[in-house]
């Protein structure tokens, strides 16, 4: 069985659960993947801040170049760009496969990362970057690979979902229930990513550009964020009968695609409406599949970490499948014993 070298860079909401499931479930995971999973370190900026004492703290270091230059895969959950971009860039030119949550990166450089992962024979996957615990990238480029997808319309960002619900079912102040986000592990490092409809923009970048096979910027999405909608907002709204939802939109228009995030008076009776707390849905309409709906935690630590670790247990199955390691380490060719007797 080959055995992976493991380097997690960030070890904050959603790393600390990666750096969890590791440790408790090594065996299992194995068993999966076909390889085990070996957690060689944890890149952090500063190791005087406070973790979880169950994580061995012989494993945090702030080498995380020294920690990338050892592994076989790259879990990187920094998050922002750079050193983020840096360091995913010098994990797929050495070979070593990468998963990441980061969707500022991807949604400005996820075609000059992809093709440098093809260039060097590497995997790089980020469905934890879209709406948290969903299955929603894979399902889009691979299940309906062989459809056409025609609108991707969703609910993908949790904070903002949290917010917007709060002042609608208990008609909270804005700036108190961004804190309460805040608290839960939802935002991110800079809420006004959330609030001002960047995080959503990036998300709706990638899944316009898996579900059109194009490539589509997060800066080319027509953003609105939530600051400027008020308590009176969401009572008017309410009153007609409507829920205030920041909605993110991709779909092929005659000219060409539209992908848009803003504030959407959402019809009580729609299932858009149901989304509650940081819950995230997205529908997806494919010209033979029909509709599709997509729903589950958006955000949070857990449910983020799941999707990391799906990634994590695939890119190992295509590893111990055959795919070469990197740094031209071969595992050992299985005996003959190895084979079952048939
Ligand atoms: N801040 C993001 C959100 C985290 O609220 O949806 C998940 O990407």
């Amino acid at each position: 069985e080959k055995n992976l070298k493991v380097a997690l860079l960030g070890c904050g909401t959603v790393g600390a659960q990666v750096a969890r499931i590791l440790l408790e479930d090594a065996n299992e995971l194995a068993a999966r993947s076909g390889a085990g999973l070996q957690l060689i370190g944890i890149a952090v900026r500063n190791l005087d801040a406070k973790r979880d004492a169950a994580l061995p703290q012989e494993l945090f270091t702030t080498d995380a170049p020294g920690l990338i230059a050892q592994a076989d895969v790259v879990i990187e959950l920094l998050g922002g760009m750079e050193p983020a971009g840096e360091y995913i860039a010098a994990a797929l030119s050495k070979g070593a496969s990468v998963i990441t949550g980061n969707k500022a990166l991807i949604a400005l450089k996820g075609a000059e990362l992809n093709a440098l992962a093809a260039a060097n024979g590497a995997q790089l996957r980020y469905e934890a970057a879209v709406a948290g615990a969903i299955p929603i990238l894979r399902p889009i480029a691979d299940s309906l690979a062989g459809d056409h997808i025609t609108k991707v319309m969703g609910i993908v960002n949790g904070t903002t979902n949290f917010i917007l619900d709060a002042m609608d079912t208990t008609g909270a102040a804005f700036d108190d229930v961004l804190a309460e986000a805040q608290a839960l592990g939802y935002a991110e490092a800079d809420p006004t990513a959330d609030v001002g409809g960047h995080d959503a923009a990036a998300k709706a970048a990638i899944l316009a550009s898996l579900a059109f096979h194009t490539t589509v910027s997060s800066e080319q999405v027509w953003t609105q964020g939530i600051t400027e909608v008020t308590a009176a907002d969401v009572a008017a709204a309410s009153a007609a009968g409507y829920v205030i939802k920041l909605l993110a939109i991709a779909e092929r228009a005659e000219a060409g695609i539209s992908v848009r995030v803003y504030p959407a008076l959402v019809r009580r009776s729609h299932p858009l409406a149901t989304v509650h707390g940081a819950f995230n849905a997205v529908f997806v309409e494919a010209e033979n599949a029909g509709d599709l709906m997509f729903y589950g935690a958006g955000a949070g630590g857990n449910p983020t970490a799941s999707a990391v670790m799906g990634d994590v247990v695939a890119v190992a199955r295509q590893i111990a499948a055959g795919a070469p390691l990197p740094n031209g380490s071969v595992s050992q060719a299985p005996r003959l014993l190895d084979f079952e007797a048939i």
